[in-house]
């Protein structure tokens, strides 16, 4: 599609901001554009292969439900974030802000957490190598100093939220940091590694023992994702 046909600014950043695989036309104040959805990633292993440490009914109750959840929900308020843009409606592009905020960010920090987990069989736990490796005993001391301050962050979460290691993209650092909620890891700092430490991760088979979930999820860690998104 030209963009000489969108009306404006607004409807050419939505459609920028679109992301691939299903589409679908949508015709906003006189204007028409090709929108595209997000849609929920499949796996690349099966439910049960994580256990022990995630039993396959968690996985397949947080991918196909709750995940699945935030995928639809981002779905349907980027539509009316689209609309508000056509319409330069401010007020409800606002308003609409942490809901896109909310959403958006669970089916981010879920699509990253699934990628970042692995079976054993598939190299699930098997400590990182090379330049991340180096950047975490320089920081830390060890991988087993790393996780136990990545755990220590888990645990002080307060409600719902996540921890991450991250990396500075400024000064190429890393880090630990924890977010509330689903806020995603933008801006500032590149996502590395992530654990979902929200109830619906882990309560079904270690209910208040989430300290026990802490550590069993290191078992089915895939450090080699995380090395790829060091930069
Ligand atoms: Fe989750």
């Amino acid at each position: 599609m030209a963009a000489s046909l969108l009306r404006n600014s607004s409807a050419r950043a939505a459609l920028r901001a679109a992301s691939s695989t299903s589409t679908k036309r949508a015709g906003l104040a006189g204007a028409s554009f090709v929108r595209t959805k997000a849609t929920l990633p499949d796996l690349a292993y099966d439910y049960g292969a994580l256990e022990p440490a995630v039993s396959g009914k968690i996985m397949e109750l947080h991918h196909k439900n709750h995940h699945n959840t935030y995928v639809t929900s981002y779905n349907n308020f980027s539509e009316q974030l689209a609309e508000a843009q056509a319409k330069n409606d401010i007020a409800t592009q606002i308003n609409l802000k942490p809901l896109i905020n909310f959403h958006g960010g669970g089916h981010i920090n879920h699509t990253l957490f699934w990628e970042n987990l692995a079976p054993k069989s598939q190299g699930g736990g098997e400590p990182p190598s090379g330049a991340l490796a180096k950047a975490i005993n320089n920081s830390y001391g060890s991988l087993d100093a790393f996780k136990e301050k990545f755990n220590t962050a888990l645990a002080g979460i307060q409600g719902s939220g996540w921890a991450w290691l991250v990396q500075d993209i400024q000064t190429g650092n890393i880090g630990i940091k924890t977010y509330a909620n689903q806020d995603p890891v933008v801006g500032q700092f590149r996502p590395i590694l992530g654990v979902d430490a929200w109830e619906h991760a882990y309560y079904l088979q270690y209910q208040n023992r989430k300290a026990e979930y802490f550590k069993a999820i290191w078992e089915v860690i895939n450090w080699k994702t995380a090395e790829k998104r060091l930069k």
